[in-house]
């Protein structure tokens, strides 16, 4: 109860603001630009992701997805979206793989999606190559 009221004070304040009105008639797309980072890991590795980029060229659902039965379930529109770390976590997906990916840690999920995707792109397209996309420092530029 108290949290929905606390919603809907930063909600009107945003509406009173002006400034959201537009992106919530078009629903939530997240923030432009984001840090990723595993706040439970001892070395974290910040990544660093032009979402805004992304959405421009990419459907929601090549990176968001939803979980039903313990298994993944493919995005749909006004689907509601969760941090990728909601589940991936030993909390919820113990043990699972892809690859040699650890499933249930926030690195296994980045590195599934985000650099197959950059492998991938690299190797078809020589100016992305160029640019190495496939490399670490792309996401995890020197600090
Ligand atoms: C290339 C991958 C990719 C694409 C495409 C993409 N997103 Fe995301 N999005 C992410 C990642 C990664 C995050 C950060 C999740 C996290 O912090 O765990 C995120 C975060 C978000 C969040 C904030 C979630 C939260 O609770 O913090 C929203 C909302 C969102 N995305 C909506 C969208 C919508 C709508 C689209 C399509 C128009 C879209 N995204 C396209 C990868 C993507
Ligand atoms: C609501 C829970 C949930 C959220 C949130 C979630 N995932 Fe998943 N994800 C799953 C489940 C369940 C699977 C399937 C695991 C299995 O059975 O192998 C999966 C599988 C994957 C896979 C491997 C299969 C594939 O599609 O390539 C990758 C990579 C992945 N997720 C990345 C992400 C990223 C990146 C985010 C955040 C943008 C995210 N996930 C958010 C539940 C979730
Ligand atoms: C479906 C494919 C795909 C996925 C998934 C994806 N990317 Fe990308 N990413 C690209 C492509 C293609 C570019 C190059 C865009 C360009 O230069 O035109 C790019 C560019 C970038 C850049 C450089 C932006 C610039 O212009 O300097 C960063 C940083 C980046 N991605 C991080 C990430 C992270 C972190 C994730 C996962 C959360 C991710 N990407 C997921 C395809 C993808
Ligand atoms: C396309 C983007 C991308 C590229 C390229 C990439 N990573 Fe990552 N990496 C991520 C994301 C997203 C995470 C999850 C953030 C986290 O774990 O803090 C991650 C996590 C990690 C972690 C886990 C840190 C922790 O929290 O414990 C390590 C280690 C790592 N990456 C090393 C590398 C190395 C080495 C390379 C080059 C071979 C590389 N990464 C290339 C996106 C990328």
């Amino acid at each position: 109860m108290l949290k929905k009221f606390v919603v809907c004070s930063v909600v009107s304040l945003f509406v009173m603001g002006g400034a959201v009105i537009s992106s919530m008639a078009t629903g939530d797309t997240g923030p432009a630009d984001i840090k990723i980072v595993d706040s439970t890991s001892a070395k974290p590795k910040p990544a660093q992701f032009p979402h805004k980029v992304h959405q421009d060229k990419f459907k929601c659902g090549e990176c968001h997805h939803g979980m039903a039965d313990g298994k993944q379930v493919a995005y749909t529109e006004g689907m509601k979206i969760e941090k990728c770390e909601k589940c991936h976590t030993g909390a919820t997906l113990a043990g699972k793989m892809k690859d040699k990916l650890k499933l249930d840690t926030l690195k296994g999920a980045g590195h599934g999606n985000c650099l197959e995707c950059h492998k991938e792109m690299a190797k078809k397209d020589p100016a992305l190559k160029e640019k190495k996309i496939d490399k670490c420092a792309t996401c995890h530029p020197k600090a």
